[in-house]
Formats: structure tokens, C-alpha cells, sequence
């Protein structure tokens, strides 16, 4: 009697090990099927499945009742680049290569769009009259993401684009997405350090020699002061191969400072022009933001500031003193024991790249219902 027990019990048992694998295998069977790049359900399903062929394995899908939990754990969201910013275009598998990030289903397929979580405008490429953004309805799920690498001086006032986004990109510090155009440090010491062989004292990379002469922004002022007490030698963007590429970071790293002068003067704009020295190897004199500023981003003793000094005089006498004062020179890369500056991106093709991949990680992982009610108010304070 016992032992006819126990068998009883012991079929229940493998009746019920049996059943759990069939669920099992099913389970495993419609999260393959659902791994397709084709479709990333959203939040709310409504913008994807609107158009069942895309899915190789519908049956399986609709008997599965436990689903939505597994969909949004698996897909990745879609983000629609609306404008190739620049009209710069990279692979969109650069995000993955060159910086491994892969929370996205990047694209610049339009037809994407009743679907897509993200909608990146860049700010640059919107018509004054608007007629150039989408215009059907927008789904519950999707955000708008509004990308501006430029500073507020160099932004269009655009009527009308006020109440459109659910996200900031920028390079504010103070933006939903934070983009740096440079200044990239990594924690920990750069032991491959080598100071470059320095053959000149004083150099800027600037777009052309008119510029020097004519415009009347604060760096060219402050040049034109400058260049009356120490040699600057300047280096033309548009022409020089000597510019481009990796060769950037070898004509920079040969001068002992390098004018690191931001085009306008906001809080939080330092761009490239900083971290390309900084990476090179050679001491960037800095215009921009006051100091403090500079010192959110990288350690005070990498830079000199040209607030530093009283007038362009003094700062030439300084930088002709320090010339001669190899321990001196030597103390601005200090910083270098516990800090390493990483090289940004020099090809013109990838000018937004970094950019954009921060927003697709920010889609990937951010979920949150936004909306920006005053971009203006914000951006232009
Ligand atoms: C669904 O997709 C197919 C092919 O991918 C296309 O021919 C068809 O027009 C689409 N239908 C809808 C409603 O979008
Ligand atoms: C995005 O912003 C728009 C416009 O302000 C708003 O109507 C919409 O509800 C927002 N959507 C999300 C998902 O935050």
C-alpha cells in the first residue's frame, strides 16, 4: 500500500517537472522569436505591433499570456535620428564599436517613426517655418529629444519649438542628456605618459587667417593683443592635412601651449578645443568660462586660464619665463598621475557621434515621462 504511495506521488512529481520544461521551452522559444531587431515594443505596445508581418513567430506570441514583463526587460527602444545632424553620417554601428553602447535601435528610417521611443531633432537643421519636423500625431510613448551642441550665442531662435520636447541634449551640465563636446578624464594615472617633443612655444588652430583680423569676437581681440608680445604660430583648419585626423593630436602635442579660446563665453561651453590639448600633451591657455568653470571638468594645475593675469602682457611674459623653466613647465602635467585624457574623435564624419550614443544609452535606461515647458527660458537665461 505505502510503496503505491509513494509512486503516486513520485508521477505527480515528474507530471509536474515535465510541464515546467514544456513552459520552459516555450518560454525560451518566444523570447528568441522576440529578439528581433525588426520590433522593439514599447512601454505601451501600441506603436509596435501595428504591423504583425514584421514578426517571424506571431502564433507563438499571441499564446504566450505572461508576455509584456520579458518584452521590456529584452527589446531595446528605438531611437529615430530625424536629421543626420551636420549631415555627418556614420555606421550606425559605430555606437557599439567605438563606444560600446548598444541600448538602442538606432536608425534614420523614417518610415520608423509612429514606433520610435526617441525622436532626436537637431536643432540646427529645423526650418524657421517648422516645415521640416513630422507632423502626424505622436505616440503616448515617444519623446522628443532637442539636440543643441552650440552655445546660446551661436543658437537660432526658432518661433514655435518651445512646447515640442519631452528631452534636452546639450552641452549644459544642466541638460537631461549632458554632452561634453571634449573633456574626457578617466580616474586613474596615464603611465604611458611621455611628454611630446616640443619644437614650438605658442600655437592655435583657428578657420582662417581673414578671422584673425577682422572678427570681433573676445579670442580674436585677445590674439591680436597677445601676438604683440609673443610669437603664436597659427595653424588654418579649412586647408591643412596637417589638421586632420590623428595628425590633429601630432601638430598639436609639438607646441608647448596651445590657445584653447571658445568661440563665446557660457558657463559649461569648453569644448574639444580644450580636451585636445589636454590629450595631446601640450598646456592649453584657456578663454572661456571663469575658472572654476574649467575646474568642474579637469584639474586646475592641467590649464592656464587668461584670467590668470591682469593683461595679455603679463600672460606673454609668463608663458616666455616658464619657456625657460623646464621644472616649471613639467608641474602642468602633474595631473597626469592620477588622471588620463582620452583622445575625442577627430574625423569630420563623426562630429556627433559621441553625442548621439549618450542618447541612445539615455533611451536605453531612462523611461521617465518629461516635458521641457520653456526650452528658451532655459537655454537662453
Ligand atoms: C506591413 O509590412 C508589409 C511589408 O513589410 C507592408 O507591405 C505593409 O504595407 C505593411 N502594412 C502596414 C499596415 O503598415
Ligand atoms: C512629450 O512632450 C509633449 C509635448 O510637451 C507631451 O504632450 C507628451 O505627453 C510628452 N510625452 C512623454 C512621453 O513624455
Amino acid at each position: 500500500m505505502a510503496s503505491t504511495h509513494i509512486f503516486s506521488v513520485l508521477r505527480a512529481l515528474l507530471t509536474a517537472i515535465f510541464t515546467l520544461s514544456g513552459v520552459i521551452a516555450l518560454f525560451l522559444v518566444y523570447h528568441k522569436s522576440f529578439s528581433s531587431p525588426e520590433c522593439h515594443p514599447p512601454l505601451a505596445h501600441a506603436g509596435c505591433l501595428t504591423n504583425q508581418t514584421n514578426f517571424q513567430s506571431t502564433s507563438v506570441v499571441r499564446k504566450q499570456p505572461d508576455r509584456p514583463a520579458v518584452i521590456q526587460q529584452t527589446d531595446k527602444p528605438v531611437m529615430l535620428m530625424w536629421f543626420w545632424p551636420g549631415n555627418k553620417r556614420f555606421d550606425l554601428k559605430d555606437c557599439k564599436t567605438l563606444f560600446q553602447i548598444d541600448s538602442c535601435h538606432l536608425t534614420d528610417d523614417r518610415s520608423l517613426y509612429p514606433r520610435a521611443h526617441g525622436v532626436l531633432v537637431f536643432h540646427r537643421a529645423i526650418r524657421d517655418d517648422l516645415s521640416n519636423l513630422p507632423t502626424t500625431a505622436r505616440a503616448r510613448f515617444q519623446r522628443w529629444i532637442w539636440f543643441n551642441m552650440d552655445s546660446p550665442t551661436n543658437t537660432r531662435r526658432i518661433a514655435g519649438i518651445q512646447g515640442l520636447f519631452n528631452l534636452t541634449m546639450s552641452y549644459r551640465k544642466d541638460s537631461d542628456i549632458h554632452v561634453r563636446w571634449g573633456v574626457t578624464l578617466k580616474k586613474n594615472a596615464d603611465e604611458d605618459f611621455v611628454l611630446p617633443n616640443k619644437d614650438r612655444l605658442l600655437c592655435w588652430i583657428v578657420n582662417n587667417s581673414n578671422d584673425l583680423h577682422t572678427k570681433s569676437e573676445e579670442r580674436y581681440n585677445y590674439y591680436r593683443e597677445l601676438v604683440k608680445y609673443i610669437k603664436v604660430d597659427v595653424f588654418y583648419n579649412s586647408s591643412a592635412e596637417i589638421l586632420k585626423g590623428q595628425n590633429y593630436f601630432l601638430t598639436i602635442s609639438s607646441c608647448k601651449f596651445y590657445l584653447s579660446f571658445e568661440n563665446s563665453i557660457h558657463s559649461d561651453y569648453i569644448t574639444e578645443m580644450f580636451n585636445g590639448p589636454l590629450a595631446a600633451g601640450t598646456v592649453p591657455i584657456v578663454l572661456g568660462p571663469p575658472r572654476r568653470n574649467y575646474e568642474d571638468f579637469a584639474p586646475g594645475s592641467s590649464f592656464i586660464h587668461v584670467n590668470d593675469f591682469p593683461d595679455a602682457v603679463t600672460l606673454a611674459e609668463f608663458l616666455l619665463r616658464l619657456d625657460k623653466d623646464d621644472e616649471g613647465y613639467m608641474r602642468y602635467f602633474n595631473w597626469r598621475q592620477f588622471y588620463t585624457a582620452r583622445r575625442h574623435l577627430t574625423e569630420e564624419r563623426h562630429e556627433f557621434t559621441h553625442a548621439i550614443c549618450l542618447a541612445c544609452h539615455h533611451m536605453g535606461v531612462n523611461k521617465e515621462y518629461r516635458v521641457v515647458p520653456d526650452l528658451y527660458k532655459w537655454f537662453f537665461l
